[in-house]
């Protein structure tokens, strides 16, 4: 099963994605982890895109379109979670395309309907455990004990370059912009399904079952 996680940055889709791929042997193919994984290696993509994150602006579609076909065929077996992608038109169809060249197509695209203003709050409190990613809150979502991660036990965490408000801002607008429109076309498809990305992470993981299984 290839579905979407799509919403605002901020909305939840790395937290579900992470728990999907541990409970269903999907694979989450985020666009963001692997730009980074990029700029942290220094590669010539990272070396481009490191600035254009750090402004909040969008990478080029021929980079992250190269990155998803590169890794696709990993996620055959129990499919993939795209988390960040496709974030333009031109990402869309190039998604489509990839998908069924491999004989595959979207099953679902699940929206994450949320609150902007609270997504500030959201983002600007995250960290993530740096050994095995875990995304965690301040407020909303702290390790169950203080400075251990629930999943792997490292004790080493680390905040995004780019998770600082005016970034935040500019990640909104370039969604609203840029990634919103794209919503009719696969609402046209009839592949879309909402869920309050406002509920809490077990009630949206809940509902994110519920579209899966149903
Ligand atoms: P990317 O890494 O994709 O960032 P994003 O879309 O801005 O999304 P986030 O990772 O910020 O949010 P999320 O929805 O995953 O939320 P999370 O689960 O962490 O992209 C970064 C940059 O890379 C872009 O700006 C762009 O430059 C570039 N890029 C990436 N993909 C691209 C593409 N396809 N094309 C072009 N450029 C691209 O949750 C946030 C916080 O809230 C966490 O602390 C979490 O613990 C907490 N939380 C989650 N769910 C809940 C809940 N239900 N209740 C309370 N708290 C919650
Ligand atoms: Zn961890």
């Amino acid at each position: 099963m290839d579905i979407i996680l799509l919403g605002p940055p901020g909305a939840g889709k790395g937290t579900q994605a992470k728990r999907l791929e541990q409970m269903r042997g999907m694979i989450q193919m985020s666009t963001g982890d692997m730009l980074r994984e990029a700029v942290a290696k220094g590669t010539p993509t990272g070396l481009k895109a490191k600035a254009v994150m750090e402004a909040g602006e969008l990478v080029s579609d021929a980079i992250v379109s190269a990155l998803i076909g590169e890794r696709l065929d990993n996620a055959a077996e129990f499919g993939a979670i795209f988390d960040g992608f496709p974030r333009t038109g031109h990402q869309a169809e190039a998604l489509e395309f990839l998908l069924a060249e491999r004989g595959r197509k979207l099953d679902h695209v699940i929206e994450l309907v949320v609150d902007e203003e609270m997504l500030v709050e959201r983002i600007t409190g995250r960290f993530t455990c740096a050994n095995c990613g875990a995304g965690y809150h301040d407020r909303f979502h702290r390790p169950k004990t203080e400075g251990v991660c629930d999943i792997c036990g490292g004790t080493e965490f680390r905040r995004r370059p780019d998770d600082n408000e005016q970034t935040v801002r500019t990640r909104m607008a370039e969604y609203r912009a840029k990634t919103a429109p794209i919503l009719p076309l696969y609402e046209q498809k009839g592949l879309v399904r909402r869920i309050d990305g406002m509920a809490s992470v077990e009630q949206v993981a809940a509902a994110i079952d519920a579209i899966l299984d149903g």
